[in-house]
């Protein structure tokens, strides 16, 4: 019997196959990922996190950092999300993030409400990167175009957690290169440090530096000293800077009359050559807000799943 279909017709099917697959697996983060698949995605998801803000502004801070600690370990695929089981330990439990990280309520209760809407559609990790620009938004901060279309990771890594992160003893060489080793300069470090101008830390993560160093405010520690006892009261809390409900350039103003809280925020401004960046930004909290939202579109595009690959969990908290 005679092939009714010409070769050449095969092989343009073909090459049209491969690159649809080509495609599905390298598939790019757009703006209007699910215009048509969850509409009302974007309006689901900033009720919620307006409704958890409102109620405790801090909580837009957790979500942020939850997102930087997502995206820094494997990329920004939800893997942060993940519950430890009786055969796997995740990120939640490496040391950067055990006992401080906080907000997986709320994403849970997002998730909810985005299934309800569109069961199956909408990932994780696409939710956990809408709503920490919707939590900039409410504590006052600049806006930014999200682009959507993450796939949620099958694993996590405690390990990766805990050699990715940066920890607040950092100086500023560890800083640099924890962040170069992720593809950020040195500037745009700087801008995504000013993440600290909300939240609170605990006074394990800032009582070497009340105790021990010399370049801090001597009334400032002495204040936090009252808080942060010598040898107890490790989970007392103190603000990042002076305004830590407000997403403003608070921040770096604090650096310049050394009143950073972390060690690692100290650094940034202590007579070395990022001293000229935090004063520009301290100075123009304009060029601030543009740099920041640079840089948090680009790390919150850090190595996402597309396409095919990874899943859309069912429950942020597991693997479907
Ligand atoms: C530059 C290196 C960084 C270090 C060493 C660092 C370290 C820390 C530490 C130790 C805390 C307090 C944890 C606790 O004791 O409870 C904290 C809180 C926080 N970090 Fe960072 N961080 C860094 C960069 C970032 C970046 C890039 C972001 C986001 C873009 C970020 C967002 C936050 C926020 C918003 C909080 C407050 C969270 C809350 O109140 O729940 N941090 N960070
Ligand atoms: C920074 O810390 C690392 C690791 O502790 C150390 O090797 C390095 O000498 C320090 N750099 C500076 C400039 O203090
Ligand atoms: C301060 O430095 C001393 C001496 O290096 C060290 O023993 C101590 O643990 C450090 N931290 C505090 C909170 O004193
Ligand atoms: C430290 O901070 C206090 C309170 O803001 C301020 O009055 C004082 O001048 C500062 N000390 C120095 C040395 O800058
Ligand atoms: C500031 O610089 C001095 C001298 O290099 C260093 O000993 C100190 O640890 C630095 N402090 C911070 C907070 O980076």
């Amino acid at each position: 019997m005679m092939n009714p279909i010409p070769s050449s017709m095969y092989n343009v099917a073909l090459i049209l196959l491969f690159s649809f697959l080509l495609g599905m697996s390298s598939a790019k983060l757009s703006e209007n990922f699910y215009k048509k698949s969850c509409p009302k995605v974007l309006s689901i998801i900033k009720s919620g996190v307006r409704y958890a803000v409102l109620a405790e502004p801090r909580m837009g801070a957790s979500l942020l950092r939850l997102l930087f600690h997502d995206c820094f370990v494997n990329g920004c695929d939800a893997s942060i999300l993940l519950d430890d089981t009786v055969n796997f330990i995740g990120e939640k439990s490496a040391a950067p993030n055990k006992g401080s990280i906080r907000g997986f309520d709320v994403i849970d209760k997002i998730k909810t409400q985005v299934e309800k809407s569109c069961p199956g559609v909408v990932s994780c990790a696409d939710i956990l990167t809408i709503a920490s620009r919707d939590s900039v938004i409410l504590l006052g901060g600049p806006s930014w175009k999200v682009l959507l279309g993450r796939r949620d990771s099958t694993t996590a890594s405690f390990s990766d957690a805990n050699r990715d992160l940066p920890a607040p003893a950092f100086n500023l060489s560890q800083l640099i290169s924890s962040f170069s080793n992720k593809g950020f300069s040195v500037r745009e470090m700087v801008a995504l440090s000013g993440a600290h101008t909300i939240g609170l830390a605990r006074c394990v993560s800032f009582r070497d530096r009340i105790y021990n160093d010399t370049n801090i405010n001597a009334s400032f520690a002495r204040s936090l000293q009252a808080i942060c006892p010598r040898s107890k009261d490790d989970n007392n809390l103190a603000p990042l800077d002076s305004t830590p409900k407000t997403f403003d350039n608070g921040y770096f103003k604090n650096l310049l009359s050394q009143k950073g809280l972390l060690h690692s925020d100290q650094a940034l401004f202590n007579g070395s050559f990022t001293d000229s960046i935090v004063n520009t930004y301290s100075a123009n909290p304009s060029t601030f807000a543009s740099d920041f939202t640079k840089a948090i579109v680009k790390m919150s595009t850090l190595s996402p799943l597309t396409g095919s690959n990874g899943q859309i969990r069912k429950n942020c908290r597991k693997i479907n």
